[in-house]
């Protein structure tokens, strides 16, 4: 009779525990909640268990975690115990796409087996996200799950250039990126108002091109200059720290270095390197710089060794098969009104300014396929014709992704309509942002994949990105504010199947979602909180 009762109570305590507990974002592919099954309770003497080196990587990620929340510290082992275990498997044989894995929890343990280590480490983001989202009793419902992702290429974008963040917090970014299950940062390292990487034959793009002496006061164009100071930028040393630790994440970081536009940071520095050599550029100072001021580089032989000097200290310290080179923005006035650019087009039979834009970055493409890396762009680069090999990032809509993609070229979604989390979530925002409107449920519904291309056409949509342009965002509190949650949204899209998209079931989710990011001191709006938006 005792152990029916006790029976009876682990049953009742599973059942309430399923309906509150399962909440995982992105919703994973399938779900068995195996209702009425005792759960599996973690404690001081469960052990993670390993079967390769390459899994620590995982392993320690989840300990980490267990270790920060609920002061648990469990050891890794390759051997098993009869049972209490965590087993983390990396089992080659299991089909599907990479990054699959399965998951079952019964009252025994947990078992995680994946196609490759960043299955494995997905898995784990899932095992997080059934952990409480209060510091007490480390329950697990019983359950089985069977994931894998839609797109293979998931990113979020951050501008440090506009406002700088420091490596600290540049880490705590790349967490909330894995937590979701994303598997780029798209880092934007520079622009007109600031330079923020270290590069060793060029000190002066960071002694002069990373700090500028006043920011505009308010939205643009703006009441004022505040004249403060500001600035900073990434040594070296502080870069290869950050990749690595990406990569434990299996996050690779793409660099952006803007170019031959955005690069006013360049020509404080550098004022040789442009149109107007005599001129005394200043790093900007205010938003808004497109055709206001000339910010584009000079397509001399010069410009050239400097960029490719540069792109070989950048591609020393980022492993990604990827680098990123701007493009976007260029005004075209200032190449039409230089004699030097008029001659350099004439030399090189160019019959207008769109394809001097085409032979700059194809020239650099050449240069970064030579050392066995690929460009991205964003979609000006299609103007005057796109580069053979280049990835095309399409921000001014879908119409230059869609373009792309006829022409067979991989195409990253980023419509700013959709994508740009730099936008206010709300008609009313709390504090200043960008003057346009993106509210959560926006994010939620957007598919990156045109119904007007072919099947065949589709599968050059490589995935999309959400973008945060820091001109209004000037703390990490605040680059959270404007994150959270559309990145929950913008994870679903990537990661989810698209037939198990359910606005209204995400919301729910989203409601524990909240309580595990007060755990782990996230900000967010509170309006979420009221279901007042
Ligand atoms: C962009 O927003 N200028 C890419």
């Amino acid at each position: 009779m005792k152990n029916l009762i006790f029976h009876y109570l682990l049953f009742t305590f599973s059942l309430s525990l399923s309906a509150q507990e399962i909440s995982i974002i992105p919703q994973p592919a399938v779900v068995n909640l195996h209702k009425g099954s005792s759960p599996y309770q973690i404690n001081a003497k469960s052990k993670i268990i390993i079967n390769s080196d390459s899994l620590k990587p995982a392993a320690d990620f989840l300990n980490d975690y267990l270790q920060k929340y609920f002061q648990l510290q469990l050891s890794t082992a390759y051997i098993p115990g009869k049972d209490n275990n965590i087993s983390l498997i990396l089992d080659s044989r299991l089909d599907g796409k990479k990054g699959t894995y399965v998951l079952t929890v019964d009252f025994k343990g947990i078992s995680a087996t994946g196609n490759s280590n960043e299955a494995i480490f997905y898995a784990v983001q899932t095992i997080i996200q059934l952990l409480p989202t209060n510091r007490e009793n480390i329950a697990i419902p019983a359950l089985m799950i069977i994931d894998y992702p839609r797109f293979d290429y998931r990113s979020m974008h951050l501008d440090v250039s506009r406002h700088f963040f420091d490596v600290a917090f540049i880490k705590r970014y790349i967490d909330y990126l894995a937590l979701h299950k994303l598997n780029y940062f798209h880092w934007h390292l520079t622009d007109d108002h600031g330079w923020r990487i270290e590069i060793k034959k060029y000190p002066k793009l960071t002694s002069v091109g990373a700090w500028r002496n006043g920011s505009i006061i308010g939205l643009y164009p703006g009441t004022g200059n505040d004249g403060i100071k500001h600035g900073g930028y990434y040594t070296q040393e502080q870069i290869k720290e950050v990749v690595q630790y990406a990569e434990k994440r299996y996050i690779t970081i793409i660099p952006e270095i803007e170019m031959p536009a955005h690069s006013m940071a360049v020509l404080a520095a550098y004022p040789e390197l442009g149109t107007e050599p005599k001129k005394k550029y200043e790093v900007a100072q205010t938003w808004g710089i497109f055709n206001k001021f000339n910010n584009v580089l000079q397509p001399t032989e010069k410009t050239f060794k400097f960029l490719e000097n540069v792109l070989t200290e950048v591609m020393a310290l980022f492993p990604s098969p990827y680098i990123h080179i701007g493009g976007d923005e260029g005004s075209k006035i200032w190449w039409k009104n230089s004699v030097v650019s008029q001659q350099i087009m004439k030399r090189h039979n160019l019959k207008n300014e769109s394809a001097l834009q085409s032979y700059f970055i194809n020239r650099i493409e050449k240069f970064v396929n030579s050392k066995g890396k690929t460009i991205i762009g964003w979609d000006e680069i299609l103007d005057g014709g796109l580069a053979p090999n280049a990835v095309v990032m399409s921000w001014r809509g879908e119409k230059g992704g869609i373009s792309a993609a006829k022409e067979n070229h991989k195409v990253i979604m980023t419509p700013e309509t959709r994508l740009y989390f730099n936008h206010a979530q709300f008609v009313k925002e709390d504090s200043l942002t960008a003057a346009k409107f993106l509210p959560l449920s926006a994010v939620y519904d957007y598919d990156p994949i045109p119904t007007e291309l072919t099947e065949v056409q589709q599968k050059y949509i490589w995935g999309a990105q959400g973008n945060l342009w820091s001109e209004y965002i000037t703390n990490p509190a605040k680059v959270e504010y404007m994150l959270f949650p559309r990145l929950d949204a913008l994870s679903e899209i990537l990661w989810s199947p698209k037939a198990n998209k359910n606005y209204s079931d995400f919301l729910k989710r989203l409601k524990i979602q909240f309580k595990r990011y007060d755990l782990m001191g996230i900000t967010y709006s509170n309006r979420y909180l009221n279901s007042n938006y």
